[in-house]
């Protein structure tokens, strides 16, 4: 490579800095780290949807030949009771082995340690437990009596019945259930020595899993020591820890000098780490003739979990996408005995954005409107919901960039128009959003002089398949003015300093904020010609705008979509996207997260669903043989686009996040360029061949 000054290395797209190492297989996951003494982890579990263990019988599990240990809620060591978590733990999600109750078939009641992988695996399928077995309830309807609205609903004007209407457009839309399925499964590698425990884990955040093991392990944080500086994607669900890393530090502390071992298979990847919940979309839409909108309004039914509670935000998206006099927004939540919901790509947005912009589209028809052209005549000209000013809002310049790029013009205005060689052949259109939502927490980097023009950065950041090593060099090289070689990045472990974890689209954001501020603390303290050993830090500054304005990234999602006429089958020949998402720091990763965020929105529209099977209360499809996921056959040409956006008020980077977005809004561009296609109109998710025939 040659070299790059720093005052062109932001904006341009140097090759991944951890790619050499990740082809070379020198970029090691969690479960790859060579330790010594190692014993293996096979969880138990239940097979009840809810009950409560009444005897565990090990003993035909302790006579396999290398079994050290068979927990469960009666010799499992205790974790603290009320353990101090931050909001995004779930305290009783974590609490594994710590009583026999059930409260989800899947649930860890028992674990084997053993000193390999087949004779711990083995002795699990030999471990007999007997249930007290109570009633269960894992089926999700729109009408439950015992919805639960978790917070107010956000109201404006009316919109019981009294807005003004033309024209009305009234549907439930529903999305399925689906599981975060990264390439790496979670996984967790854990060495208790009696007083310090060490985890190899894959997160999104090493800090966030010391803090949080620290509490529920009951250790002083500074005795726990998380490493983690390649991780094989997470999805959300690698953000708030979950039962694995919870039962790997339990059986680490039942035998303290062994390093144990918990990698969960694809199966149990379906029951333990999480999950989007369903969701029901009630969207009401109100408009006069002329398409503008005169009520909007979004109930969203999702649920959550008898164990503990996580409520979807569907209905958040809604509160400042359109301008309307008449609002209503708002959640309820379903108590179920099934696993607690987590995060997962755009949480929130990702589903909540389907009812509502198929919802536009149907309202587009009604009108006689082009479906960009309604779009634009409901802008609004601040936050409908905060009333403050946007910081920047390029909707519109992302619909007609991506009309023009896409080849919009020559749509027909008339759906079941076109059809070539026997597939009907439609376009769709949707916006897309996603908020510049503050860190999670503060972040700190440190930045060191080595001599020979080399510098070391160093902040305890996830880099989960993201692109943060890259960027982050770019940002240093770019801050220091020094070329990009010369900076070395070390991330992914906690003796660096204190970074926020890899959520909400943050990373880029927060982080490169943070080493943007200590290369200048660095450099006046240290001037352009540092000696070896000069070292500086600095915290995540404020950001002074942070309180005037509403701040969100935009998108604009296109799909063709051909519908076979006989079989019904659905094929997405062509997507493509235009991103307003503030400065683009490396073109080339982050191209990489608008397509990866795009084709997840495709598999969401066309294959991801998580089946659960009511007698029993387990999802049946837990594997990738029959839990389909989009594929590179799926999409013949997907495009990312990003118009450049330049907005002084989000950080100092002028960067938004780019992490989630492109997931936002696919799944209806889809499901709009079917009707197009075919006059038939598609309101839940995925859209089937059965839906057409
Ligand atoms: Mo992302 S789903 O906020 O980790």
């Amino acid at each position: 490579m040659t070299t790059t000054r720093a005052a062109t290395a932001t904006g341009t797209g140097p090759r991944r800095a951890d790619g050499p190492r990740k082809a070379a297989g020198t970029a090691p996951y969690a479960y790859e780290y060579p330790v010594a003494d190692l014993a293996y982890i096979a969880p138990v579990q239940a097979t009840v949807a809810r009950g409560r263990v009444l005897e565990v019988d090990a003993s035909d599990a302790e006579a396999v030949e290398g079994v050290l240990t068979v927990l469960w809620h009666a010799n499992a060591p205790r974790l603290e009771p009320d353990p101090d978590l931050s909001g995004l733990q779930r305290a009783a999600e974590l609490a594994v082995l710590q009583s026999g109750e059930v409260a989800y078939r899947g649930q860890v009641v028992a674990a084997v340690v053993a000193e390999t992988f087949e004779a711990a695996h083995q002795a699990a399928a030999q471990v007999t437990v007997r249930y007290e077995q109570f009633p269960h309830d894992v089926d999700l309807s729109d009408q439950r009596s015992d919805a639960v609205a978790p917070e107010e609903d956000h109201r404006q004007g009316d919109t019981a019945g009294a807005e003004p209407a033309d024209v009305v457009v009234e549907h439930t839309y529903t999305t399925a259930m689906q599981h975060n399925n990264p390439m790496e499964p979670h996984s967790t590698v854990a060495h208790f020595d009696g007083a310090a425990l060490t985890l190899y884990e894959s997160t999104q955040g090493v800090h966030e899993v010391r803090r949080t093991v620290a509490a529920i392990a009951g250790l002083d944080p500074r005795s726990v020591h998380v490493i983690a500086p390649y991780v094989g994607g997470g999805f959300g669900s690698k953000g708030p820890l979950h039962a694995p890393t919870a039962l790997a530090t339990l059986a680490a502390m039942a035998l303290p000098g062994r390093s144990v071992k918990l990698a969960l298979t694809r199966r149990q990847m379906f029951a333990l780490v999480g999950y989007r919940s369903p969701t029901l979309q009630r969207v009401r839409l109100t408009a006069d003739a002329q398409g503008r909108l005169s009520g909007i309004d979004v109930v969203a039914t999702v649920q959550s979990s008898a164990l503990a509670d996580f409520v979807e935000q569907a209905a958040l998206p809604s509160k400042s996408m359109y301008a309307a006099p008449n609002r209503r927004m708002g959640h309820r939540a379903v108590h179920l005995d099934a696993p607690v919901p987590t995060w997962m790509r755009a949480p929130g947005e990702c589903p909540g954005m389907f009812g509502p912009e198929v919802a536009m589209d149907e309202l587009a028809w009604s009108c006689g409107l082009d479906p960009i052209e309604l779009r634009l005549r409901n802008e609004p000209d601040r936050d409908p919901h905060t009333h403050k000013p946007f910081s920047s809002r390029n909707l519109a310049a992302c619909l007609h960039e991506g009309a023009r790029r896409f080849g919009w013009d020559g749509r027909a205005p008339v759906s079941a128009a076109r059809t070539e060689n026997g597939w009907r052949v439609g376009l769709g259109v949707a916006a897309s959003t996603y908020p510049v939502v503050p860190p999670p927490s503060g972040s700190r980097a440190r930045i060191r002089y080595e001599g020979e023009g080399v510098y070391v950065v160093s902040l305890g950041a996830a880099d989960i398949g993201t692109g943060a090593w890259t960027a982050l060099t770019q940002v240093a090289a770019d801050a220091l003015g020094a070329p990009l070689e010369r900076v070395r990045v070390r991330l992914g472990d906690t003796t660096l300093p204190e970074a926020s974890l890899a959520g909400g689209s943050t990373g880029l954001a927060s982080w490169g904020s943070t080493v943007h501020a200590a290369a200048e603390a660095f450099r006046a303290r240290h001037g352009q010609a540092p000696e070896p050993g000069a070292e500086a830090e600095a915290d995540l500054p404020d950001n002074p705008d942070g309180d005037d304005f509403a701040m969100f990234a935009y998108g604009a999602q296109f799909a063709e979509v051909r519908v076979h006429e006989a079989t019904g089958e659905v094929r997405v020949p062509r997507l493509l996207g235009v991103f307003a998402a503030g400065r683009i720091v490396n073109s080339r990763t982050a191209r990489s997260q608008f397509l990866g965020g795009m084709t997840m929105g495709l598999s969401m529209a066309l294959h991801e669903e998580s089946v659960v099977d009511g007698r029993f209360g387990h999802v049946v499809n837990a594997d990738f043989a029959e839990y389909h996921i989009a594929a590179n056959a799926d999409v013949e040409d997907i495009q990312a686009h990003w118009i450049d956006e330049e907005d002084p008020h989000v950080n100092p980077l002028g960067a938004k996040g780019i992490g989630e977005i492109g997931i936002v809004g696919t799944a209806a561009a889809v499901a709009n360029a079917a009707y197009h296609a075919t006059g038939v109109r598609v309101r839940s998710l995925p859209v089937r061949l059965d839906d057409f025939v």
